[in-house]
């Protein structure tokens, strides 16, 4: 008996269709047309098939075409054999019902957690192309490839078996010596060798404290302008970010939300980011004296104190502490370059095991050759002699790119950064739009990222964040007229 036409002229056209799909076997023409009627529910579940005679004879293949792809189809589960009834549409193979407008925006997002989701929403922080301005960048020319490329290979060549392994204990115990000699002098860093763990990098460091020391939910206080690495961090470890504000003193407690009772406390103290202002004394003091009364921790995030061009090094915050609330979080990013992937904690001794032990647990981290050719960088000097290179350089630069932006700092528009890091903050009036002053100086070919950008709240201040660090000077002086006359023209109108 003839089936019903539909079927059949469904079959011919998805045929037809498949046909155009170009030189594939004919069995494989035939499984793509079937299989696609089906799931573009052209043949419903439970529509009955033609017998493999019949649909040869009709689109003139032979019996085993019909046969070999009839057998596919069944053990791909789309189409399934009732003994003495025929080959039938399976059930499971439909697809899922067209979904409302609503829903066919959604996909996406539901497949992702609700973390991810609000990562994926997370702008995160300045993903601009490197140009002359752009912020924090480093300049890797003034690295000293030759004598690292000579410590590597060394260390290559050495061929010790025992750098291949994981990196057991907090990292290799040379350079937690020698990073342990380097804060205590340089930094006034209270520390013991056991109480150094290397990480692969500042973000790395941050994540462990987030999930060793905060609990779903509770609360960190973050600076307000602050550093967007950290609020991605806090926001994938679900804990509650409390923006706090900054002024001139650097975070000041009296901002935050009345009753707040912070868990975890992330601090730039001795170059705030992105305002570029260190923490007085007694803000210290203040917010060590919080950290005692709640058993909060201070994350103390001293990411670039090296770089700093006028005065004396400024002690650490972890230093001043007598209650050992705070872990001190260092990084090689910005004085070696970004892409070696390790930083430090010195965390108070209660928790030197705990977070040696978590650090392996979690990432089974290694990188011990290049562990060990930092340890010499350091203890051969190479490290100082580089910083002071260093200085010298961004100092420079900064004043180039000072000079250049002349007439275009003024009452309303100064620096209003110390003299340190990678870029310098332009503080602009209130009523001047910063993102659309970035736009403007983007159009003449200057990227420079508008201080709006780095509050979580409404911008409390206005200003443009610009780089010194990653352009030569010529570059600098060219690109900083450029935004001078930006800045100008703007707060003319
Ligand atoms: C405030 C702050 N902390 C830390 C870092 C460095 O992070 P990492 O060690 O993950 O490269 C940066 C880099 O720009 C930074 O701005």
């Amino acid at each position: 008996m003839r089936r019903a036409a539909p079927t059949d002229e469904v079959l011919r056209a998805s045929f037809g269709d498949a046909e155009a799909l170009g030189d594939l076997p004919r069995y494989r023409i035939l499984y793509e047309a079937i299989r696609q009627a089906i799931l573009s529910q052209k043949l419903l579940p439970g529509t009955r098939l033609p017998s493999t005679r019949e649909l040869a004879h009709d689109l003139g293949l032979s019996r085993n075409t019909v046969l070999s792809t009839f057998e596919a189809l069944l053990a791909e589960g789309y189409i399934l054999a009732r003994a003495g009834s025929g080959t039938f549409v399976a059930h499971a193979a439909a697809a899922p019902k067209k979904q409302s407008r609503k829903g066919a925006d959604a996909p996406r997002a539901a497949e992702l957690s609700r973390r991810g989701g609000r990562l994926a929403r997370f702008q995160g922080g300045p993903r601009l192309e490197i140009q002359p301005l752009t912020g924090a960048e480093a300049d890797f020319t003034l690295f000293p490839m030759k004598q690292w490329q000579r410590l590597q290979s060394r260390r290559l060549r050495q061929g010790n078996l025992e750098l291949l392994d994981y990196a057991t204990k907090g990292g290799y115990l040379p350079l937690r010596r020698a990073i342990a000699d380097y804060v205590r002098s340089s930094r006034a860093v209270r520390v013991e060798v056991e109480q150094v763990v290397l990480t692969a990098g500042t973000q790395h460091s941050l994540d462990l404290c987030a999930q060793l020391l905060g609990d779903v939910g509770d609360t960190v206080w973050m600076e307000e302008p602050g550093y967007w690495g950290a609020r991605c961090i806090f926001e994938a470890c679900d804990l509650k970010i409390e923006p706090v504000g900054v002024d001139a003193e650097g975070m000041n407690p009296a901002l935050a939300p009345r009753g707040s009772r912070p868990r975890l406390i992330y601090l730039t103290p001795s170059n705030q980011y992105p305002m570029g202002v260190a923490m007085s004394l007694a803000r210290r003091r203040a917010l060590l004296q919080i950290a005692a009364r709640e058993r909060a921790w201070i994350i103390e995030d001293d990411y670039d104190s090296e770089l700093r061009y006028s005065g004396r090094p400024l002690a650490s915050l972890q230093g001043l502490d007598a209650e050992q609330r705070v872990v001190y979080v260092g990084t090689f990013s910005k004085v070696l370059y970004p892409g070696i992937k390790i930083g430090y904690m010195v965390v108070p001794a209660s928790l030197a095991e705990p977070f040696r032990n978590a650090l392996y647990d979690l990432q089974r981290p290694g990188q011990l050759t290049v562990q060990a050719a930092l340890a010499d960088f350091i203890e051969r000097g190479y490290f100082g002699t580089h910083i002071r290179r260093l200085r010298q350089a961004y100092a420079e630069r900064r004043e180039t790119l000072v000079a250049a932006l002349g007439g275009a700092l003024g009452k309303s528009s100064q620096i209003v950064s110390q003299a340190a890091g990678l870029h310098l903050v332009i503080g602009l009036p209130a009523t001047c739009d910063d993102r659309r002053l970035s736009a403007l100086a983007a159009e003449q070919g200057t990227t420079v990222r508008a201080l709006s950008d780095y509050f979580i709240g409404p911008a409390a201040a206005r200003g443009l964040v610009v780089g010194f660090g990653y352009a030569p000077p010529d570059k600098l002086a060219y690109h900083g007229r450029l935004l001078g006359s930006a800045v100008r023209a703007v707060l003319k109108r």
